[in-house]
């Protein structure tokens, strides 16, 4: 269990399949998390889980996100863990929406990337964000990151395509936070 001000992180768990399920149904995460548009049947989550709990290959870590009353509102991962280049990317659903904007999002980054830099030593954590994500944007520029690139109109949804932001936070740049 991983400890921060408001959120602890365990690793996920097949019980957590009920909740996830339905976060990965939301419209909007879909939308806000550049999903795949199609609908998640309870066979696509247990493969999903299944796939998750067997991966013994070190390059990914998915956590059930926890608030005060130990419910798990959201989960966030690091994948493609390089242990020789010392970077790996994140990703983060705050899935219950009552939960949003309440200080987990920002207190479960601050977690994530703390146990990023310090315990797995990684020296870069990168993410994508479509830029109609505002309030994504603007949590991860206050943490950090900062843009490396961008792929032009790139992710279609809802009938327009957007533009997929390329961010990424340094060790050196994070603990000035
Ligand atoms: C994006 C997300 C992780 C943010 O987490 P959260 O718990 O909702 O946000 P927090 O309450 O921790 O707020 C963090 C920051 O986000 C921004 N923010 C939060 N709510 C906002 C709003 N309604 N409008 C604009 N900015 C907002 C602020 O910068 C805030 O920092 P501040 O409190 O210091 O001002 C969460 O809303 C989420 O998972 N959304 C759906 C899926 C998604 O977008 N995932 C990210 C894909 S890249």
């Amino acid at each position: 269990m991983i400890k921060g001000k408001k959120v602890k992180l365990r690793p996920l768990q097949i019980e957590d399949a009920k909740k996830t399920i339905m976060w990965r149904n939301d419209p909007v995460i879909k939308k806000m998390a550049m999903m795949h548009p199609f609908q998640v049947t309870e066979a696509n989550e247990k493969e999903w889980y299944e796939q998750l709990l067997k991966d013994k290959n070190g390059k990914r870590m998915f956590f059930a996100i926890l608030d005060e009353k130990n419910e798990a509102i959201g989960f966030v991962s690091l994948n493609n863990i390089n242990k020789n280049s010392r970077h790996c990317t994140l990703s983060i659903v705050i899935g219950d929406v009552a939960s949003q904007g309440k200080g987990y999002g920002k207190d479960t980054m601050m977690t994530i990337l703390n146990y990023a830099f310090t315990v797995l030593d990684l020296h870069k954590v990168s993410l994508e964000v479509i830029d109609i994500n505002t309030k994504a944007l603007q949590l991860y520029k206050d943490l950090g990151f900062t843009e490396e690139g961008r792929f032009k109109k790139h992710f279609f949804v809802e009938g327009n395509f957007h533009d997929v932001i390329n961010l990424a936070c340094f060790k050196e740049t994070f603990s000035l936070h």
